[in-house]
């Protein structure tokens, strides 16, 4: 749709579809499976409107489903790219129910799809830019860029976690649960062949009725648990690992892999292969699917207990109890409004990546506000700041001659801050996750009305750019350590949003913006500085500025930190 000011996103794909039987089940709801193929194609046409040539479905990011679509209403699809990448696109798309009658409209949920330009064959295809336009295009092309960071190790990521798990094999006995039943009997395994309907005009399989299939063995192999027409809930990550094409035999495998006191996982698996036989299976995808089952006044059923078969059968019982504890973490920290997101979440390898996440698109989000407001210059150093939803930010900017990666490495460091902020007064790194995350413990020169000096548990995230244009970003956020609780000595500060953005500019000029989200113990000191009567951050930038002109030639900076 376009905007005020006439614009329209022009790789914007738009769908409306009436529910009929046909697309329904036994209840009279849109079969999943149907949506999933609305969504593929809707999304697939978006991407090829950039690329202007066919494209294919590399993956679609992990849906949540917050309702149901009943037969006679209509569905609304809006697929847009949200940015380009070499050969590979971010596709969002939006999903809405409209009520005809009422001509209400629920969210029916949202999802990212990644889709990869074929071109003619003869090799990579190498993707023009999509350049954002609105505030929200840029939000979407910011945070996509961390969001195909996520993606790209998210299976070495569950890998990981699966071989760390600590959950043991104990099977809980729930609360009203009606038995054990083997999983065995939950086993479903069923062959599609592609045909030219399937399949684009390249006779690539599309991914939407892969997905579709994967969901119609699940529903089966759920429905085997519960004896009644379950739910889907979630899917995670469908990664097409390789191509199918018409002629192809799809072999689709499901099992119930572990079922909890409401909720069951089912997993799904695709293998391929020709006419031959299969001798030369090729596997495709696999996914974990959660349905629930509803009783007549829509409460959630108390499910029987899965007995796994020995071996492979007890790993994946295991693994999705793993499963479910990330997807828990994953949908508190990311799925929920950041104000609605306590401000210190408690740090734990298995939400690490989605509070990394959360800390850089938060930082991401504030950066691409286009209401900042312009509150003070002093020898161009710039205050800005921002009001929304009650809770005031502000951005200190200046530009330097200095390169943008040595500025990203001197401030990345956290435990140097003192050397150029007189409110630093500690520093101490406690854990370096990884390469690009840290927990600090920070004290600052801020008294608590306690008369306390405040403490803080830092998580800091740095990223690189991710291609020409984009910033140096560092974040911060609090998050919370066992090992580190709160002492008599210091107050908790919490922070939920801080950092800085540094854009390479042309002729090595550096700009380089500090960025902060005020919790309503600062904001006195903050508004005495905007007022003008404090030149207290132009003082610190300054001071910043100094720091960063003495060590801009130090390459053990960059030996030490990359
Ligand atoms: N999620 C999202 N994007 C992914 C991905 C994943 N899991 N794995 C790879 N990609 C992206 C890469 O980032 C790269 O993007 P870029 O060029 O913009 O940097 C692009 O895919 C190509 O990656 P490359 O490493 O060159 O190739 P690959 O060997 O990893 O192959 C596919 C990636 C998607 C092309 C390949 O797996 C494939 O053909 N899959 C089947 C696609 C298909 O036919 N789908 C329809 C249903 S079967
Ligand atoms: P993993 O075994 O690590 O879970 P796979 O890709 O082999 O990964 O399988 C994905 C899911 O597909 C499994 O968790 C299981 O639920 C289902 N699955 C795999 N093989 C079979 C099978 N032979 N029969 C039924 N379901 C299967």
């Amino acid at each position: 749709m376009s905007t005020a000011s006439g614009y329209r996103n022009p790789t914007e794909v738009n769908m409306s579809q009436m529910v009929l039987p046909c697309h329904a089940n036994h209840r009279g709801e849109l079969g999943v499976g149907q949506l999933l193929k609305w969504i593929d194609t809707a999304a697939c046409l978006s991407a090829e409107r950039h690329a202007g040539c066919p494209c294919v479905t590399a993956s679609v990011d992990d849906i949540y489903f917050e309702q149901t679509i009943s037969v006679g209403q209509v569905v609304n699809l809006k697929a847009k790219v949200n940015r380009a990448f070499n050969s590979s696109m971010e596709v969002g798309i939006k999903v809405c129910y409209e009520d005809l009658y009422s001509g209400k409209q629920w969210k029916v949920c949202q999802a990212y799809a990644t889709f990869v330009a074929q071109g003619d064959g003869t090799g990579k295809v190498k993707l023009k830019m999509f350049t954002p336009q609105t505030e929200e295009e840029k939000t979407e092309y910011s945070i996509a860029a961390e969001r195909r960071r996520m993606r790209l190790i998210h299976t070495d990521i569950i890998k990981d976690l699966l071989v760390k798990s600590t959950i043991q094999d104990e099977r809980d006995p729930k609360d009203g649960a009606i038995g054990e039943v083997p999983a065995e009997v939950t086993r479903v395994e069923s062959v599609e062949l592609a045909l030219p309907p399937h399949a684009n005009h390249q006779e690539n399989t599309f991914g939407g009725q892969i997905m579709a299939w994967m969901e119609n063995v699940a529903t089966i192999a759920a429905s085997r648990l519960c004896h009644a027409h379950p739910t889907l809930k979630t899917i995670e990550m469908f990664h097409f690992r390789g191509p199918s094409q018409v002629g192809d035999r799809l072999l689709l495998k499901a099992i119930v892999n572990n079922a909890f006191k409401n909720s069951m996982e089912v997993g799904v698996c695709v293998e391929a292969y020709g006419q031959q036989g299969e001798v030369s299976r090729r596997h495709v995808n696999s996914a974990f699917m959660t349905f629930v089952v509803y009783d007549d006044k829509n409460q959630p059923c108390t499910l029987p207990c899965i007995k796994p078969e020995p071996g492979d059968g007890e790993r994946r019982y295991r693994e999705a109890s793993a499963r479910k504890k990330i997807r828990l973490d994953r949908k508190y920290v990311i799925s929920l409004k950041q104000s609605e997101v306590p401000l210190s979440v408690p740090w734990d390898p298995s939400n690490q990546v989605y509070l990394s996440y959360n800390n850089v698109s938060s930082l991401k989000i504030l950066v691409a506000k286009s209401n900042w407001i312009l509150a003070t210059e002093i020898d161009k150093v710039r205050l800005y700041t921002l009001e929304e939803d009650h809770i005031l930010s502000f951005r200190v900017e200046m530009t330097l001659d200095i390169d943008a990666r040595q500025a990203f490495l001197l401030l990345s460091d956290l435990t140097r801050r003192h050397e150029w902020d007189p409110h630093y007064i500690k520093c101490e790194l406690l854990q370096q996750v990884d390469q690009d995350e840290m927990i600090y413990h920070v004290v600052i020169s801020t008294r608590s009305a306690e008369n306390k000096l405040i403490d803080f548990i830092l998580l800091a995230s740095r990223r690189t750019p991710c291609a020409v244009g984009d910033p140096y970003v560092i974040a911060c956020r609090s998050v919370t350590l066992p090992t580190h609780p709160e002492t008599e000595k210091y107050t908790r500060g919490e922070t939920l949003c801080a950092g800085f953005c540094i854009w390479p500019d042309i002729n090595e000029q550096t700009r380089i913006s500090y960025y902060n989200q005020f919790t309503p113990g600062f904001v006195p000191v903050i508004t005495t500085n905007i007022a003008g009567l404090s030149s207290d951050f132009h003082t610190t930038f300054h001071s910043c500025e100094m720091f960063l002109e003495k060590n801009k030639d130090d390459i053990s900076v960059g030996i030490k930190n990359l």
